[in-house]
């Protein structure tokens, strides 16, 4: 979405894999969704170095909301968990050099149950989070048509699209022609065509209150992520970034089938995203309960290929100093957050069970991963800069999580690393030292 905003994926810190729907404040007050939890991960970020490295958004997910609109019809806050009120909120992370970034849904209810956006309520929603003064919106799509209402959990996920009553009403009027009767299941239909209808008023309504607001959009992930049914032409257009796929857990597990689907379908993906338009595949759950340390930085090295919003959903008061350096790698963080915004790839799937991704930088620098799915020890690794499509010259690495020069290797020269079970080696390649920056170099020092 070319609103200016989101010109390198965001980067902040999301409630909801590290503490979902908690809204029992009455007996764990320093866990549940309370402005108290936002207020807190507000001070962590901006007094423990995370602001100066860009994780400037503190976000609300779902159960914020009372269940109830106001008496004008606006969404609020649940007035016992937010007593202060989202706006106070708003203003007390803004004094920090901070973003607010809050949940909406665009259906009848949100994934857990709390009020959603239908249509009609589109404009005033926008309206309210613009008047609060919010900077970021992340749009889910649960409820999205009349007859998940009635099944509940079951037609809700990905790919969960459910049988039952066609909305006739929206049917009559978006169609044109036939050729939306050619899907499967008439709820299926309903649910593509309120999203078609749905996600773009929302971009709309943002950009029309005046006010910069990123836009995140789940509708990828409730249409199984890949054309024909998303466009991601279209999607670029509207959002500044998308969940494609399902919800992340706290394993390593979940993290490995999230990117496998992604690189998977790289051909697809990959050049969707650019500045302002980025895939998301979810949170770092990085520093939480279920990844070992070569698990996080497998994470964080593969999130900063696939350019990937850089959301951290975990405890940042209590937060293990290992997690933390992983989280706050500068290097890491810069190639993810390069300004060219183009995603990597993967380059090799080895028999061995050894990946190697890619992702081209600014200053025809680079950045290469070597990710180990073994599970016994080490492996030990043998290529060269030749077979990993490098051309001629000879290049300067930087070793990203040992946080050491390496020296300096031709493109001809076979090499091994060593990469730990689910693990990885993570290298910042500098452009080859070419005939001119030689010369520079040499002028320089005469
Ligand atoms: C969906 C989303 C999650 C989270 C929950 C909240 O499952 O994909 O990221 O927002 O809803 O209920």
């Amino acid at each position: 979405l070319d609103n200016g905003l989101m010109r390198t994926p965001p980067m902040g810190w999301l409630a909801w894999e590290r503490f979902r729907c908690d809204i029992d404040c009455q007996n764990d007050p320093k866990n549940c969704i309370s402005e108290v939890l936002f207020r807190d991960m507000a001070d962590r970020l901006a007094e423990d170095g995370w602001r100066e490295l860009g994780y400037v958004y503190v976000n609300i997910d779902d159960c914020w909301a009372a269940m109830d609109r106001d008496s004008n019809g606006r969404l609020q806050a649940d007035p016992k968990r937010f007593p202060s009120g989202i706006p106070k909120l708003a203003s007390y992370i803004h004094d920090r050099g901070l973003k607010l970034g809050i949940y909406g849904d665009m259906g009848t209810l949100t994934c857990g149950g709390y009020p959603g956006t239908p249509l009609d309520k589109i404009t005033i929603d926008a309206q309210t989070f613009a008047d609060w003064k919010v900077d970021m919106l992340k749009f889910d799509g649960c409820y999205s048509n009349a007859t998940e209402q009635e099944q509940g959990e079951e037609g809700r996920r990905v790919g969960g699209m459910s049988k039952g009553r066609v909305g006739m009403d929206i049917l009559k009027v978006e169609t044109t022609g036939d050729k939306w009767f050619t899907q499967p299941s008439a709820a299926c239909l309903t649910q593509t065509l309120f999203f078609l209808i749905g996600y773009p008023a929302m971009s709309k309504a943002l950009n029309a209150t005046g006010r910069p607001i990123g836009y995140s959009c789940s509708w990828p992930a409730y249409q199984g992520g890949l054309p024909p049914k998303v466009n991601y032409t279209q999607l670029g257009e509207i959002c500044n970034l998308w969940r494609n796929y399902g919800d992340i857990e706290d394993s390593w597990n979940s993290v490995l089938s999230i990117a496998d689907w992604f690189f998977n379908n790289q051909d697809v993906l990959q050049p969707a995203a650019g500045p302002g338009r980025w895939n998301d595949p979810d949170m770092l759950v990085v520093g939480d309960f279920g990844l070992s340390m070569d698990q996080s930085r497998s994470q964080m090295a593969m999130w900063a290929i696939m350019a990937a919003p850089l959301f951290m959903s975990n405890d940042l008061r209590t937060i293990s100093s290992g997690a933390r350096t992983i989280l706050q790698n500068k290097v890491a963080i810069g190639i993810n957050q390069d300004p060219m915004g183009v995603q990597g790839r993967r380059l090799i799937k080895e028999k061995s069970g050894i990946e190697v991704f890619w992702r081209p930088l600014s200053d025809k620098a680079s950045a290469l991963v070597f990710f180990s799915r073994r599970t016994d020890m080490p492996y030990r690794y043998q290529t060269s800069l030749g077979q990993l499509n490098y051309t001629t010259g000879s290049y300067k690495i930087y070793d990203v999580f040992a946080e050491r020069e390496m020296p300096t290797l031709k493109d001809s020269t076979h090499f091994v690393v060593s990469i730990n079970p689910s693990g990885v080696v993570m290298w910042y390649i500098s452009a080859p030292a070419g005939q001119d920056q030689e010369n520079t170099h040499v002028g320089g020092k005469l």
